[in-house]
């Protein structure tokens, strides 16, 4: 029988949802691929802290135990940020050990490194969870969408701020009630600093760039804005006037092929269909010359529908393995892309 053991990185809100959908549905993922999916070890921060579920056994604060255990053959990351993600993340692939993460500053910010990495040493790096929670996006635009130049992407892919704008604007809430209520329901980042400043949805709008166009992107070339600064009367006055206010992320192509990229809070007319996405959900709406305009919708935040994309990911890796092979994971394809520089 085959067996592929995960070595998990983070036993937060995503990582205890990954823990608890993979002992629910182990018969049916078994089923699916052929193979025992386990999660041999894993690494926190803090082994005081009450973990349901898994044995105490399985836990240690050192990661790179877990990343170098024999028994661990894919590491799945989901401790957030850029540094010892970064460790965990170049340490598994110069193993050769496929990884699994949600992490979307990790890969946005330092991408470029981790997938030379995954080319030097073939092994995957797969990132469905990053972006847009349980919506197959990442899937979408790197393989259904393959044949297409893609013309224009425009997502509403923060949970927390447009769960913030939501509740500022049908229940009359102040701005740091609503982000105190998208926290306690597991929708924000540890800092949500990157939430409402929009950096979370301009990370994942670059991963979805690099998707959809194949160069890594300087996030540094990216105009970003947030909702920091919208207040109750925007949001009354953007009634009046017949549209809602959603952060939104927008890209693109020109027909000379530069590609645009913003992130920012923007008037949306209550008659376009993204005005309707509300809470924790996130949509993306992608237009492809061959195929025309789509849009994604599900749950963009929170335990179970980040998780979903984690072991959507582990289960693409566990059926490869289960024949013998390796998925094709995202790697950059053009050494530069020509992104328009920042317009105020
Ligand atoms: N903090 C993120 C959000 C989580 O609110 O969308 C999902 O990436």
């Amino acid at each position: 029988k085959k067996a592929l053991g995960i070595g998990l990185a983070g036993f937060g809100t995503v990582g205890s949802g990954v823990w608890e959908t993979l002992e629910k549905n182990s018969e049916l993922i078994q089923a699916r691929t052929g193979v025992q999916v386990s999660i041999n070890r894993i690494a926190v921060r803090d082994l005081t802290k009450a973990r349901e579920g898994a044995a105490a056994e399985l836990f240690t604060t050192d990661w790179q135990e877990v990343v170098n255990d024999d028994s661990v053959q894919m590491v799945v990351e989901l401790i957030g940020g850029t540094t010892t993600a970064f460790d965990i993340v170049s340490s598994a692939l110069k193993l050769g050990k496929p990884v699994v993460t949600g992490n979307k500053a990790l890969l946005a910010e330092r991408g470029a490194e981790l997938f030379e990495l995954s080319r030097q040493h073939n092994a995957p790096i797969l990132f469905e969870a990053a972006i847009a929670g349980a919506i197959p996006i990442v899937k979408a635009i790197k393989d259904s969408f393959a044949g297409n130049r893609i013309e224009s992407m425009a997502g509403i892919i923060n949970g927390t701020s447009n769960y913030i704008l939501e509740r500022m604007t049908d229940a009359g809430l102040d701005y740091k009630v609503a982000l105190a209520e998208a926290q306690e329901l597991g929708y924000a980042e540890a800092d949500p600093t990157l939430d409402v400043n929009g950096w979370d949805a301009a990370h994942k709008a670059i991963l979805l760039t690099s998707l959809a166009h194949g160069f890594v992107i300087d996030p540094a070339d990216v105009y970003v804005d947030g909702i920091e600064q919208v207040r109750g009367t925007d949001i009354a006055f953007a009634k009046n006037l017949g549209y809602v206010v959603k952060l939104l992320c927008v890209m693109h192509t020109r027909p000379d092929g530069a590609v645009e990229l913003r992130t920012q809070a923007s008037f949306i007319s209550q008659k376009h269909i993204l005005s309707s996405v509300n809470g924790v959900f996130n949509a993306v709406a992608v237009t492809g010359d061959a195929a025309g305009e789509s849009l994604f919708y599900g749950r963009g935040a929170g335990k179970g529908p980040t998780a979903s994309s984690v072991v959507g990911d582990i289960i693409e890796l566990a059926q490869a393995m289960g024949q013998g092979s390796q998925p094709a994971g995202f790697l950059p394809y053009k050494p530069d892309g020509g992104l328009l520089p920042i317009e105020e």
